[in-house]
């Protein structure tokens, strides 16, 4: 069988490390195993928080920027705007008639966002996974590389499919697969080392973004929590620790060493040194992709001309999918 990747981004507030760790680096990792590789930017899900869409265009252009920056080649995969593939909506719509509303609500992520009035809920937030499952199967992806926070909403999607191929009684939809890489699953915010780093904190302090410039970077990881003891010889020592073992866990992925050996490297070091040495391996990782997101950007004609190619490849695709499954539920 054909191994396929859809992963996407919502185009919502900044992209940042978070995203581009958890999300983007597991892409780039993944690129030369599997057969087809579809990059989408998710912006109709970003609708669904209303208060995050003023920026919507920019927002896309910046996300599309980054994954061509970060390495992912828009010839040799597809990088393509939800909206672009009406197929995704379509299928969103046959999922709900066969999707009880209580796995709807057990979604963490709903319960969360959902207004404490619940008659002020938007339909579009409750039906958010929907959309998520028919952004993943209408290509009949095989692999869904995703951070932490994704994985429940990749279950769910193995849910629907499997609800699917029962109602029909055929085996349209395998399951898809999520990807997790432990190390970069969930990086946490520079201010609250218990909370994810998130587009929707309220402080841009809390998360490094991907246009942030080098004395930003440097200003960020500076103020960032910490607490006053020495590093500590071994993971161990860092359990009651969570802004320490972020930051140093930051470390090793920029600096591509164990978590072991920089405890080696910083053992009875305070964390003014760790920071110092952070922000060296931050800026020299990051500020390549910046600039190339920067000239990508002031591109603008090129870059849609990248994204429609990539609509054109995943409506091709979606389409022949899209047949089957208007077939299978006989509709005329
Ligand atoms: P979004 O836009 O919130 O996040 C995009 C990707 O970044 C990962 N991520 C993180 N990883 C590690 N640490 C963090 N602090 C962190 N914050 C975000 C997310 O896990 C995600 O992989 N619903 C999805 C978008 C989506 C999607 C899809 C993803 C829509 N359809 C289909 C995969 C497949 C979301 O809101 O991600």
């Amino acid at each position: 069988m054909k191994t396929r990747i859809l992963s996407g981004i919502r185009p919502t507030g900044h992209i940042h490390l978070g995203n581009y760790l958890g999300a983007i680096c597991s892409w780039v990792s993944m690129l030369d195993k599997i057969d087809e590789r579809f990059f989408c930017i998710v912006d109709q899900h970003s609708l669904t928080t209303t208060e995050d869409s003023n920026d919507l265009r920019k927002n896309t252009l910046t996300i599309a920027a980054a994954y061509i920056a970060s390495g992912i080649d828009p010839v040799e995969n597809h990088i393509f705007v939800q909206s672009h593939v009406p197929y995704h909506t379509e299928l969103s719509w046959y999922f709900s008639c066969i999707t009880p509303m209580g796995w709807l609500s057990r979604m963490t992520q709903f319960k969360d966002k959902a207004n404490k009035n619940k008659d002020q809920t938007l339909t579009g937030l409750f039906l958010y996974p929907t959309l998520m499952a028919a952004d993943i199967l209408i290509y009949k992806a095989t692999h869904v590389p995703v951070g932490e926070d994704q994985k429940q909403h990749v279950e769910l999607t193995r849910d629907i499919a499997h609800a699917f191929n029962s109602y029909v009684g055929k085996q349209v939809f395998a399951l898809p697969e999520p990807i997790i890489k432990k190390e970069t699953a969930r990086i946490m915010s520079l201010r609250d080392g218990l909370k994810k780093m998130s587009k929707s904190d309220p402080s841009d302090y809390s998360r490094i973004h991907l246009l942030d410039d080098n004395d930003t970077i440097a200003t960020k990881i500076r103020k960032a929590k910490t607490d006053p003891d020495p590093i500590p010889s071994e993971i161990s020592g860092l359990e009651s620790r969570p802004e320490a073992k972020n930051l140093l866990n930051l470390h090793a992925i920029f600096t591509n060493k164990t978590m072991e050996n920089v405890l080696k490297d910083f053992e009875g070091k305070l964390f003014s040194e760790v920071k110092a040495k952070l922000t060296d391996a931050t800026i020299n990782h990051m500020e390549p992709i910046r600039s190339k997101m920067l000239d990508l950007l002031n591109d603008e004609t090129s870059l849609i001309k990248y994204l429609k190619n990539g609509a054109n490849a995943a409506n091709n695709l979606a389409s022949g999918h899209m047949a089957e499954v208007r077939q299978v539920l006989n509709l005329l």
